[in-house]
């Protein structure tokens, strides 16, 4: 399966599901709220029929019992990688393994957690969430703090990845979006990094959007970019 994860961030599934005709081999998407929140979780069913994994992007936050009873909701989605945020604490995180756990009958999502947005940038986290300190610093203690809580592994920029291996062990899992190509623009992303990069720093997965979703050839750009993660 591959290690490019492609970013379905497309506000009909009937986009979603028209950009998905023009692979012929299974793929691992995204698919975050904005697709969800307009399709629902019928859409789940329909792109699993087609032999593709999914990457259930909601980033739960809220009081751990509602994170856990909401990630037991989840475990019954037929998806393989659920997430949440890891500002939300370590009881939090626990809560949500353990409502995964009672909620799969069998094989469990994967879950990680996100660690600091890859569009929040050292000024914003400083000045405007009040935490002080390097961006760096807070994504390596939430990952251990992920860790503790028994999670898979985190989403964090690629600048990150390597000393989160370092800290949590090679088999916890780093998902880094913020990919971008030397030609491409950087949106709404502040700590970007090039596929070459990402494979460099020992990323597990990379979560792809525009860069692959707005190319001229979809395909051609998502097999480049998958080319260069397996080296
Ligand atoms: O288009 P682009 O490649 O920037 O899309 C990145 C995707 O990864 C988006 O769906 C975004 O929600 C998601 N994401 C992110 N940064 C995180 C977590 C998720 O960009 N820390």
């Amino acid at each position: 399966m591959s290690k490019t994860i492609i970013a379905l961030d497309f506000p009909s599934g009937e986009m979603a599901l028209k950009f998905l005709d023009q692979f012929t081999s299974p793929i691992y998407v995204k698919m975050g709220m904005e697709l969800v929140y307009a399709e629902g979780f019928e859409l789940i069913d329909e792109i699993k029929s087609r032999g593709h994994q999914i990457f259930l992007d909601l980033k739960l936050h809220d009081i751990p019992n509602t994170v856990k009873n909401g990630m037991k909701s989840l475990a019954r989605k037929n998806v393989d990688i659920v997430n949440l945020h890891a500002s939300g604490g370590i009881e939090m995180m626990r809560q949500a393994m353990q409502g995964l756990k009672e909620g799969s009958n069998g094989t469990r999502p994967l879950c990680i957690a996100i660690t600091q947005l890859t569009s929040t940038s050292k000024e914003v986290m400083n000045n405007e969430i009040l935490i002080d300190g390097e961006v760096e610093d807070v994504v390596i203690q939430y990952a251990k703090n992920a860790k503790e809580a028994g999670l898979d592994g985190v989403v964090c920029s690629v600048h990150e990845a390597k000393k989160i291996h370092e800290a949590c062990g090679d088999d916890f899992l780093t998902v880094t979006p913020g990919i971008r190509l030397a030609s491409d623009s950087a949106d709404d992303q502040s700590r970007i990094a090039t596929p070459n990069l990402a494979k460099d720093q020992g990323c597990d997965y990379i979560v792809v959007g525009r860069s692959i979703t707005k190319s001229e050839n979809p395909v051609e750009t998502f097999e480049y970019i998958e080319n260069i993660m397996r080296g």
